[in-house]
């Protein structure tokens, strides 16, 4: 993507934040996140999620996932069960347009393996893993331990993606620490 039309891109998600909240306002229920999320979207442990420059529609979708308890787990589905779909929206607004920061907090001995088994995850999440759906998720630098949960989650059922069922169905633990230890030291390419 060549510097034009990253800033046209940037601009249009600002502009998209405007018509929610002027412009750089925290949305109100943004004071629930903070102890586990930050500001920024650095999760304060390696469990949470770095959600700073995760895809918007992405973090909505997962929202009210959490919201129905069609994704399960039991802090944020709490967290979730009071928003209404504005805090969503802008919640996902606000969480987008942070930075996104590369964790690399993996085991470095398992890169290569995990590197070598990446080839189907190429398919949807992009060479670099960043997809090009919006509503599909940056994997690329989000923290290991975090994307070694999501894995086992699909495959215990505890998440549930018609896509992602299929992906998990062969992998074993030892394949999902690997895949994790990989991912998270990816510097995402937009
Ligand atoms: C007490 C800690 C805590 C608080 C407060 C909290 N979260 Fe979370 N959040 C978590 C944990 C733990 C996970 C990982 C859940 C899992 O493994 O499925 C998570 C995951 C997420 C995800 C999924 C990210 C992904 O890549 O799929 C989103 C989105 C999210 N949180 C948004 C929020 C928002 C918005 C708030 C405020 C309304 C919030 N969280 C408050 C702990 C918290
Ligand atoms: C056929 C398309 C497809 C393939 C192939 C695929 N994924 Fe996914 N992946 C998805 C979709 C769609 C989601 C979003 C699921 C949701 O909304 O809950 C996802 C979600 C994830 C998540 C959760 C991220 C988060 O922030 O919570 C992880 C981790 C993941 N994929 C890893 C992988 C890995 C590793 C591979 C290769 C072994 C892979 N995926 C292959 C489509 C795919």
């Amino acid at each position: 993507m060549n510097v034009f039309t990253k800033l046209v891109l940037k601009s249009s998600i600002l502009c998209a934040g405007l018509l929610a909240l002027p412009l750089g306002a925290e949305p109100a229920a943004l004071q629930t996140c903070i102890s586990c999320h930050g500001k920024d979207g650095v999760g304060i442990s390696a469990e949470y999620a770095n959600l700073g420059g995760q895809h918007e529609a992405y973090l909505a979708l997962q929202l009210h996932a959490f919201r129905s308890g069609e994704r399960k787990n039991a802090v944020m589905n709490g967290m979730a069960a009071a928003l209404s779909d504005a805090d969503i929206e802008e919640l996902a607004a606000w969480y987008a347009a942070q930075e996104w920061i590369t964790a690399d907090n993996g085991d470095a001995s398992r890169v290569e393996l995990g590197q070598n088994s990446a080839g189907y995850c190429h398919a949807c999440h992009g060479m670099q893993g960043h997809p090009v759906a919006n509503e599909w998720p940056v994997i690329a630098g989000q923290s290991a331990p975090y994307l070694e949960n999501q894995l086992a989650g699909f495959k215990n059922g505890s998440r549930y993606h018609p896509l992602m069922v299929n992906v998990v169905k062969n992998l074993s633990p030892e394949a999902m620490k690997n895949l994790a230890s990989y991912y998270t030291q990816v510097t995402r390419a937009d």
